[in-house]
């Protein structure tokens, strides 16, 4: 059986273009914030912000490493598709960026020695980790004490049914998905990984079908009208599944979250 990240290298390769303009991934609201959080209530560390190495972990086509930019010294963008990196680079040429930086790299094994960051950001990737206790081990690795982490990815509510049928639905769209985990899952990764949770944030989109249609397998297009044919109206309700502009729209569940190494 593949890995998740052969399979997110392979799924990612094909669709790099499509990230750079993804109205989501480069959704300004939930960029501002992660700035924000990443910005805020830093005490501890006793380097002024503007001083700052970031990494910013599965950075894709940039999005999050370009928002960080004008805050901090340095970014550096670390991300395992060769074709996303690709991306990352025209985008910055075209807009003129100079303190980002792009790197191949497996969040699983840093290339970075301890302590090497002010600040980590990882954004709508974490749910395609293999291994989310190592991740979160080489991350808080590579932090300074007292450095911040703030995770931006798709999650699920506090409800069996939602749970299952979310990562059902996104394993049919993506055959890199792993886990989108609940609020207090992560709340409980975190600690359990050495960190203090400052901020735990969902937050939900109404987004079209196509969302989870798009790039994936035929097959995998019929389960997921399959999957979806096959709710009773009361869960069609859970799902807030409801037509739009005459496209079926759904509700996707998201976090944010920020901690404290330490
Ligand atoms: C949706 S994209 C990320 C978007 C980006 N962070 C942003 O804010 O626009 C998910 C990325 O995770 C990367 N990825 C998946 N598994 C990874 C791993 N184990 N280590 C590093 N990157 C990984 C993929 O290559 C892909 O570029």
């Amino acid at each position: 059986m593949k890995s998740p990240e052969s399979a997110a290298q392979r799924s990612f390769g094909r669709r790099a273009a499509y990230y750079t303009t993804s109205a989501t991934h480069a959704d300004p609201q939930v960029l501002a914030r992660v700035v924000e959080l990443a910005m805020s209530g830093t005490e501890g560390l006793a380097s002024p912000k503007p001083s700052w190495q970031a990494l910013d972990i599965a950075t894709g086509t940039g999005h999050t490493a370009f928002a960080l930019a004008p805050d901090v010294a340095h970014v550096l963008g670390l991300d395992l598709t060769p074709q996303m990196l690709t991306q990352a680079v025209a985008l910055r040429q075209a807009r003129s960026i100079a303190n980002v930086d792009f790197c191949l790299g497996d969040v699983h094994r840093l290339p970075f020695s301890a302590e090497s960051f002010h600040l980590v950001t990882c954004r709508r990737a974490a749910h395609h980790f293999s291994d989310i206790g190592q991740a979160l081990d080489e991350i808080r690795r590579v932090l300074r004490p007292g450095g911040r982490l703030v995770i931006d990815d798709r999650s699920v509510p506090e409800d069996d049914f939602l749970d299952a049928l979310m990562n059902r639905l996104d394993s049919y769209h993506d055959e890199s998905h792993v886990q989108e985990y609940r609020p207090s899952h992560w709340a409980r990764m975190l600690e359990q990984a050495g960190f203090s949770v400052k901020a735990v944030e969902p937050y939900i989109q109404h987004r079209p079908l196509t969302s989870l249609t798009d790039g994936a397998s035929q097959k995998n297009v019929r389960r997921i009208h399959r999957a979806l044919q096959g709710l009773t109206p009361a869960q069609r309700q859970q799902l807030n599944l409801a037509e739009r502009d005459g496209e079926p729209h759904s509700n996707h569940w998201y976090l944010l979250l920020s901690a404290r190494n330490g």
